[in-house]
């Protein structure tokens, strides 16, 4: 029988993936239910600090968080995404203060936000003594003018690591060339022939992020991010058999990463878990009903139930 384990050393806690059923786990003040598990992880259902609050300290390898962004989008009744500013950096800075505790040393943080958001959340990691890596920028390719502004092209991905990485994996990405002619696109100063056969250092602009716009390919309406993105985060970051967490599940593109390059995960999910389960298990999302965000989330047909 299978075990999965979502603590490190003497706190380690292992359990059999048969008895992980659907379970509820009373907290303090709220009641979290474990709704999926695999060998390697667990989704529950509920609000991420109340999982933080249970979760022990330094028992987790890497966190990736990708929060709403405070922009008014729908995410149905359980979440208001438009408060005052103080009070989404005042909630940010307590589900930001309970990942940095159940960080292990070494571990690392990456946390993808709007610039605007990312420099408060960047200075209040710094001021927990995270260790700053990088400013990650994450080109948008298809963005809307805004009036009276530049026309904001970027994500911001903060990386920070607790005290030195542990891990540390530098990515090299193909030489980018134009899909016309085939012919590089940069011009290697004379030094084209001394770039490395698996290609050049990854650096910290990411261009080559894609959103994920397809109707067959989204598992919710919005802000799924794409696949690769994550792939890229667990390589730099993680090794096979670590720990990454993820407060904000959404459609559970960091747990279903995690599956794939065997890592373990522990996921939530404030909303509804069905367009996460049907992913993980292979059952598929259509994504029928946009403009309703996250509220739409249940309406999302799996293919089978629909081809049935
Ligand atoms: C931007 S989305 C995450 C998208 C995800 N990275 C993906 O690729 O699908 C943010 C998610 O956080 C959820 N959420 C908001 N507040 C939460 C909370 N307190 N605890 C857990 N989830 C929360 C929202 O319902 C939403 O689905």
């Amino acid at each position: 029988m299978q075990e999965i384990t979502t603590q490190r050393g003497d706190a380690r806690v292992s359990m059999s993936s048969a008895t992980l059923q659907r379970r509820s786990v009373r907290t303090r003040e709220a009641k979290l239910d474990l709704v999926h598990a695999t060998d390697l992880g667990r989704l529950y259902q509920g609000d991420c600090l109340d999982l933080l609050a249970e979760t022990p300290e330094e028992s987790v390898d890497l966190v990736f968080a990708d929060p709403p962004f405070n922009l008014g989008k729908d995410y149905g009744k359980h979440y208001k995404d438009s408060v005052h500013d103080s009070a989404y950096l005042d909630w940010s800075r307590k589900w930001i203060e309970e990942c940095c505790r159940v960080l292990s040393p070494g571990g690392a943080f990456f946390l993808y936000n709007l610039p605007r958001w990312n420099i408060p959340n960047g200075e209040f990691l710094m001021s927990l003594g995270m260790n700053f890596r990088h400013w990650i920028t994450i080109d948008i390719k298809f963005g809307l003018p805004i009036a009276g502004k530049l026309y904001p092209s970027h994500y911001s991905l903060l990386y920070f690591t607790k005290g030195k990485p542990r891990t540390f994996t530098r990515p090299r990405i193909p030489i980018a060339t134009c899909r016309h002619c085939g012919k590089d696109l940069k011009d290697y100063g004379g030094h084209r022939n001394k770039i490395h056969a698996e290609g050049i250092n990854l650096t910290d602009v990411w261009t080559d992020i894609a959103p994920v716009r397809h109707r067959r390919t989204k598992n919710r309406p919005a802000n799924e991010l794409s696949e690769k993105l994550l792939e890229r985060v667990l390589t730099i970051a993680s090794e096979p058999g670590d720990l990454v967490l993820d407060p904000f599940g959404g459609s559970g593109t960091t747990y279903a990463v995690a599956e794939r390059m065997h890592r373990q995960w522990l996921g939530i999910e404030l909303g509804d878990c069905e367009p996460i389960i049907n992913r993980l298990t292979g059952a598929g999302n259509e994504v029928e009903l946009p403009g309703l965000g996250d509220s739409g989330k249940g309406a999302a047909r799996n293919h089978r139930s629909k081809s049935a």
